[in-house]
């Protein structure tokens, strides 16, 4: 037996079938292993004989609830006990919907499940779902335990066939269960002491099987992640208060805030009046104040600038629905990451799990309990961290009608960080003395940058050149950025990575802001597959920007394959393709679309010469 001093407490949730005998395991458990106090249960028996009722170990659970101050601590969900000088925290979960509800908001945080399954039923489509949700929610720590082993006769073949169905299914969903346990609570059999009614069983008993639980503890040797939940302003300080989630701060260090993407010093830790801590770590409660006069507002992260959260305003999340009404794709519903609350879109439902299968399917909507893969694009960008960086900051919720409809965890898979970390410092702007408009009175024109974007094969670069040399002859200062062109100098470095895609737009845009400032109107010819890259260049390029979606259905592109590149994505020989093996996210809203399958090139041109003459001649 591990020693047990000093051990942190380890969180354990109990789960299971409501008939599989949770309470009685409870209560036969907390009794074998001299958790409760001292002649319980023998009252108990007692007033059951008193009362010409049968004993059963549920009672005791009843009667315990009912009592609060006798060493073993109930409340609502929670019973806290002592073992082997261990402290034990089990999360009873009160219902599946609680259980759930509970699981992916966070409210409890398990090291450890013992996942309850009557050995006459086997798995039920809840213990499927249970289990799936315990691999979503990243808890990798499980005992089975096969109850009522005394009502199949202590049967040996009945267990293993059971036992072999458990580590198919686990083996799965990577968890490899410490121990497959028969049992019965009832009996007492294998609940602490070893069954002599099952001597073919040689492996721990359930509460060995706790033993050896490693509790997770708080995640100080993590990143700094401080979630700002409100700041108190009195006279002379603003006091920005939260949980430390994880990692640990040092006054006087540098402090980094995202999304806003402000420093300041760590001035002070404030715990309770008087007492100033110089160090605060994952897990307590605190307030800090600044050196820094800085506008921080509730929901910005606080990281150290080494290692700072993803900035992003679109992720990939598995998530758990919980609400009758389906989630459909284009659906909003308030997304709640830490204590930011935004709204987000629905973008997509990539697929649906069957628990019990395993089985990915395609669907556009996910039903109560199911499980399934979706994008969310929130209306602003947001610190968070992948889920398996960070479980604290990895994880959130989805609220429509200020009700909790489901909630899940994060990962990047596809999508990039887009936090531009400035490495200059020491840099002030100077303005120009020339202005906008003495440019464009000279040239005849007003500047603005036309963004095609579109698959590869749609079109965009035939009609970009043809474009500029219908402009140019009608006296337009015009001139064309192509993204193979820009590929072969200024991002020769980079590639087709969702990282690469990124910083080949920013480049791309940096530059067209350039010659539109300088008066001309730029035509660019980039896929700019992410639509928060092109919300990116709308918002570093202002008002003369317009984003034109070149569109051809990607089967129309594959027919064309001018370069022959889709043939070679198709035999894999080019991966990260466009269209093929890389997402392309359709512009909801772009200001001029042209349909390159149904216009030819002359009619396709003629309209977009139409609309830069309204919009842009003097
Ligand atoms: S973007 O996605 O970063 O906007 P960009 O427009 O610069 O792409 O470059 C796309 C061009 O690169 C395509 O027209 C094609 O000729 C070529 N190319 C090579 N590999 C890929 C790929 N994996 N995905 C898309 N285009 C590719």
């Amino acid at each position: 037996m591990p020693s047990s001093q000093n051990l942190p407490p380890l969180h354990f949730v109990l789960i299971g079938h409501v008939d599989h005998g949770k309470s009685s395991l409870i209560g036969r458990l907390l009794h074998d292993a001299d958790a409760l106090p001292h002649g319980k249960k023998d009252a108990m028996e007692e007033m059951c004989k008193r009362r010409g009722v049968t004993f059963q170990w549920a009672f005791l659970m009843d009667a315990l609830q009912a009592e609060r101050d006798q060493g073993v601590t109930i409340d609502s969900a929670w019973i806290r006990f002592n073992s082997h000088g261990r402290e034990y925290i089990l999360i009873d979960a009160p219902g599946h919907e609680r259980f759930v509800r509970n699981m992916i908001t966070g409210a409890e945080r398990a090291d450890a499940a013992l996942l309850v399954i009557d050995a006459q039923e086997g798995l039920q489509e809840q213990s499927f779902r249970h289990g799936f949700l315990l691999h979503l929610m990243g808890v990798r720590q499980l005992g089975v335990v096969i109850n009522k082993m005394d009502l199949v006769g202590y049967d040996a073949a009945r267990f293993n066939a059971l036992e072999k169905e458990i580590r198919e299914y686990f083996e799965r969903l990577d968890i490899d269960p410490v121990a497959i346990i028969p049992v019965s609570a009832v009996e007492g059999d294998n609940i602490v002491r070893h069954s002599a009614n099952m001597p073919w069983y040689k492996g721990a008993s359930v509460l060995e099987a706790l033993q050896n639980f490693q509790a997770r503890g708080e995640s100080v040797d993590l990143p700094l992640r401080f979630p700002v939940q409100d700041v108190y302003r009195n006279d002379t300080q603003r006091i920005l208060v939260g949980r430390i989630e994880s990692g640990q701060m040092q006054v006087g260090e540098e402090l980094l805030f995202s999304p806003s993407n402000q420093t300041a010093t760590l001035a002070s830790i404030e715990n309770h009046p008087g007492e100033n801590p110089a160090q605060a770590q994952a897990g307590r409660c605190v307030g800090i104040t600044l050196k820094e006069k800085i506008f921080i507002e509730r929901g910005e992260l606080v990281s150290h600038s080494k290692n700072p959260p993803v900035e992003s305003d679109v992720f990939r999340a598995r998530i758990f629905w919980l609400a009758q009404t389906p989630l459909r794709t284009g659906d909003v519903c308030e997304l709640r990451l830490a204590n930011t609350r935004i709204p987000a879109d629905i973008e997509n439902i990539e697929w649906v799990v069957d628990p019990a299968s395993l089985q990915r399917n395609q669907a556009d909507n996910i039903q109560a309990n199911e499980i399934g893969e979706i994008i969310i694009r929130a209306r602003t960008i947001l610190a968070f961290d992948p889920f398996d960086e960070n479980t604290n900051t990895g994880r959130f919720i989805l609220a429509r009608d200020k009700q909790i409809q489901g909630g899940g965890t994060i990962s990047m898979q596809g999508y990039t960080d887009r936090r531009l970390t400035r490495r200059a410092t020491n840099i002030t702007r100077v303005p120009h003395h020339v202005t906008i408009d003495e440019r464009a009175r000279r040239i005849g024109h007003k500047n603005g940058v036309l963004w095609f974007t579109g698959l590869s094969g749609a079109g965009k670069s035939t009609l970009a050149l043809t474009l500029e040399r219908r402009l140019y002859e009608q006296g337009f200062q015009v001139f064309v950025l192509d993204g193979d062109n820009l590929r072969y100098g200024l991002n020769a470095d980079l590639g087709f990575s969702p990282e690469d895609r990124a910083e080949n737009i920013r480049r791309a845009f940096e530059v067209a802001g350039l010659f539109s400032r300088a008066g001309m109107l730029v035509i660019t010819a980039f896929i700019s597959p992410y639509a928060s890259d092109r919300t990116r260049a709308r918002e570093v390029i202002g008002d003369s920007f317009r984003e034109i979606h070149i569109h051809a259905d990607i089967e129309v592109c594959k027919e064309r394959d001018p370069k022959g590149l889709y043939e070679k994505a198709r035999s894999g020989e080019i991966r990260e393709f466009t269209g093929i093996s890389a997402p392309y996210e359709t512009p909801k809203n772009p200001d001029l679309t042209i349909d390159t399958a149904a216009n030819n090139i002359e009619e396709c041109v003629e309209k977009l010469l139409a609309y830069i003459e309204a919009e842009f001649r003097l």
